[in-house]
């Protein structure tokens, strides 16, 4: 269903100031979940040939949880954001500042782990051989955008979307997994009908979403 290609995304972004958007709207049936296969029609006029543009793009909302991650160390979120009750932005500081969340410094593990017996925890021994020899813990990534999309952390954080809203019961995981399908049609879907938008827009809160529509918010 997806048969637009990435050349074409790139052709039609340089064309962008010239396209003109009439709107995507989610067919009449589309639901706020990430688990069923909705799709959207971009419902767009665009000055491009057909053959290199398809103003009937379809994208998927919803697909299959992926596989979790193989990881160097088995750590789990679920002793130290669960058990332990530390806030997600003790580890993951950047999310209220910058673009990314980013994963914590070895530093940080090792302000409780100093401390913390290695006697038989074959996996809190690599990190302490890892803090030693001075190794950078290469954490494998679970959620990757593709370069071509804009994402700012910051904006959603500070706006109040909660990290479990696109993140899961992460603080009940062990191996670390991804929920949400990270598709166009995800974004679209909850931009659509985020309760935050009319909390901090009032009367322009409509305004606010046909911004937010706007191919140049996510692909600058
Ligand atoms: C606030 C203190 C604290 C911080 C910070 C911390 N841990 Fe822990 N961690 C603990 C405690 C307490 C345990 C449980 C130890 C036990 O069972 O004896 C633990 C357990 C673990 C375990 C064993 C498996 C598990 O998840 O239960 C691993 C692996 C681990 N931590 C890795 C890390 C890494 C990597 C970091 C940094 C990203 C980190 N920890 C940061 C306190 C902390
Ligand atoms: C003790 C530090 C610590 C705390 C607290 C913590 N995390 Fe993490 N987080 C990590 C580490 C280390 C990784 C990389 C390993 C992994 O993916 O499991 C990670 C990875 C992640 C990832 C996947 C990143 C990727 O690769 O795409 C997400 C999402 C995440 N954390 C969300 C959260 C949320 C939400 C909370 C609060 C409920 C939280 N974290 C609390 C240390 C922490
Ligand atoms: C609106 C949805 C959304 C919210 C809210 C959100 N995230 Fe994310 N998160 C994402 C997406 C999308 C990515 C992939 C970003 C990329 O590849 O550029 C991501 C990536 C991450 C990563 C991987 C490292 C990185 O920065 O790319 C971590 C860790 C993470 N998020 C933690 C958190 C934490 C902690 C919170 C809450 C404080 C949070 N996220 C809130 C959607 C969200
Ligand atoms: C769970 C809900 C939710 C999801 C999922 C979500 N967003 Fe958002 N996003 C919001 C809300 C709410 C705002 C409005 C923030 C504001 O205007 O204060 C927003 C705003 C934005 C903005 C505008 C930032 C700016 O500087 O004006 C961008 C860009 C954006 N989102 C990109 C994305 C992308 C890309 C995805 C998917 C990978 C995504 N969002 C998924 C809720 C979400
Ligand atoms: C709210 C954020 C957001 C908005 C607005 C948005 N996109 Fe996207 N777009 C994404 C994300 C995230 C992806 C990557 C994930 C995927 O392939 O669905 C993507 C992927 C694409 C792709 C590649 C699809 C593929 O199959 O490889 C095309 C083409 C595209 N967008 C065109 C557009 C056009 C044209 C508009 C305006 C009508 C638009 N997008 C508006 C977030 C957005």
């Amino acid at each position: 269903m997806r048969q637009l290609t990435r050349v074409t995304l790139a052709f039609a972004l340089t064309l962008g100031a010239g396209l003109a958007v009439a709107g995507i709207a989610p067919s009449a049936n589309a639901e706020a979940s990430h688990e069923s296969e909705e799709t959207f029609t971009l419902g767009m006029k665009n000055p491009l040939p057909p053959e290199l543009f398809d103003s009937n793009l379809v994208v998927t909302v919803g697909e299959p949880l992926a596989e979790p991650v193989a990881q160097p160390i088995q750590f789990t979120h679920e002793r130290h954001a669960g058990t332990l009750g530390m806030d997600c932005t003790y580890c993951h500081s950047n999310a209220r500042k910058g673009l990314h969340a980013g994963v914590p410094a070895t530093s940080v593990c090792m302000g409780c782990h100093a401390l913390i017996d290695t006697t038989d925890r074959p996996e809190l021994v690599k990190l302490k051989e890892a803090w030693d020899k001075g190794e950078v813990i290469a954490w494998n990534k679970t959620h990757d955008l593709p370069d071509y999309v804009y994402f700012s952390h910051k904006r959603h954080v500070v706006a109040g979307v909660a990290c479990q809203e696109c993140h899961g019961e992460v603080q009940t995981m062990g191996v670390n997994e991804r929920v949400a399908s990270l598709k166009m049609g995800w974004c679209l879907d909850c931009h659509a009908q985020h309760p935050s938008i009319d909390d901090n827009y009032g009367t322009k809160a409509e305004l606010r979403r046909a911004e937010l529509k706007d191919c140049w918010t996510c692909h600058k």
